[in-house]
C-alpha cells in the first residue's frame, strides 16, 4: 500500500531512541518506518565520518576535533550503548533498498571526498540522495561539479534568502526550521517548484503543525510519531 502524507526523515538517524548519528540510530529509524534519514557529515584526517559537532566531546567519550584523528583513532570511541561513530561508508551500506538519505554537509572539506564517494558508488542512480547544508555557497560548489545531484539550502529564519539561493542553485527542497516557518512560506516554495522539509519536529503539535501547512517532508527524532501523527491527521481530514 502507498503511505500516505510527507516523507518521514529521520534526524541523525532516529536520535529519539538511540545514540544520534550511529548504526543504532540509523538501524532504529528503519525499524520504526522512516522513508529516509538525516545525518551529518564531516571529514576527519582519512575518512568521511557521521557526526554533528566539530569536536567529539558532546558525543564521545574522546575530546577535540574530530578533523586531528585518523578513523582509526576515532573508531574506537564510544558514542553511547558501545556504538562507534560511523563512516559514511558503512552508513550507505546500512541503508535498505528503497530508503533515501540527506546528507547535510557541516564543512567545505567533505566536498571533494563526497563527490569521489557517491560517484564511485553510482549511489544517486541506487536511491534518493539530498544534499543540504547552511553553507549556500558549498552547496553551488557541489551543483558545478555534480550537475544533477538533488540539493537543499538549509535555513533557520532567512526563508525568502533561502528561497532566491534554492533558485539560483535549482534546488530540489528548501530544508527549514519548523519554528519559523508557515503555510505562505510552503505556498511561496511550491510555486516555484520547491519541496519544503522541516526539521526538527520532535512533539505531536509541531509535527501536527507542519502537517497542516502542507510540507513535503519531516525530519524527526521519532520517526514512529511522525507516522502516528500522519495517521491520525488523515483521519481527521477523512
Ligand atoms: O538537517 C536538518 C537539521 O539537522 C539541521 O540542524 O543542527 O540538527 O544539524 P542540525
Ligand atoms: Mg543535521
Amino acid at each position: 500500500m502507498r503511505k500516505q502524507g510527507p516523507l518521514i526523515i529521520g534526524h541523525r538517524g532516529a536520535a529519539g531512541h538511540a545514540p544520534e548519528n550511529t548504526q543504532a540510530s540509523i538501524r532504529a529509524a528503519f525499524d520504526l518506518n522512516a522513508d529516509w534519514i538525516e545525518i551529518d557529515l564531516r571529514m576527519c584526517k582519512d575518512a568521511l565520518i557521521v557526526v554533528h559537532d566539530d569536536t567529539l566531546d558532546r558525543t564521545t567519550n574522546g575530546n577535540g576535533p574530530a578533523a586531528n584523528l585518523n578513523y582509526a583513532e576515532i573508531w574506537p570511541l564510544d558514542a553511547g550503548q558501545g556504538e562507534s561513530i560511523p563512516t559514511l561508508e558503512t552508513v550507505l551500506g546500512l541503508l535498505p533498498e528503497s530508503a533515501g538519505i540527506n546528507i547535510e554537509l557541516k564543512e567545505p572539506q567533505t566536498l571533494a571526498p563526497l563527490v569521489e564517494c557517491l560517484t564511485r558508488r553510482d549511489e544517486c542512480a541506487k536511491r534518493s540522495v539530498l544534499v543540504s547544508s547552511f553553507d549556500w555557497a558549498l552547496l553551488d560548489n557541489l551543483r558545478v561539479r555534480m550537475p544533477a545531484i538533488d540539493l537543499a539550502p538549509l535555513t533557520k529564519r532567512r526563508f525568502t534568502d533561502a528561497m532566491t539561493a534554492a533558485n539560483s542553485l535549482n534546488a530540489y527542497a528548501i530544508n527549514a526550521s519548523h519554528k519559523h516557518l508557515s503555510r505562505k512560506h510552503v505556498t511561496a516554495a511550491h510555486a516555484q517548484q520547491r519541496r519544503v522539509f522541516a526539521y526538527t519536529a520532535n512533539t505531536p503539535k509541531e509535527i501536527a503543525q507542519m502537517l497542516d501547512i502542507g510540507v513535503d517532508g519531516i525530519i524527526s527524532d521519532y520517526p514512529d510519531r511522525v507516522r502516528t501523527t500522519i495517521n491520525a491527521h488523515a483521519n481527521r481530514h477523512r
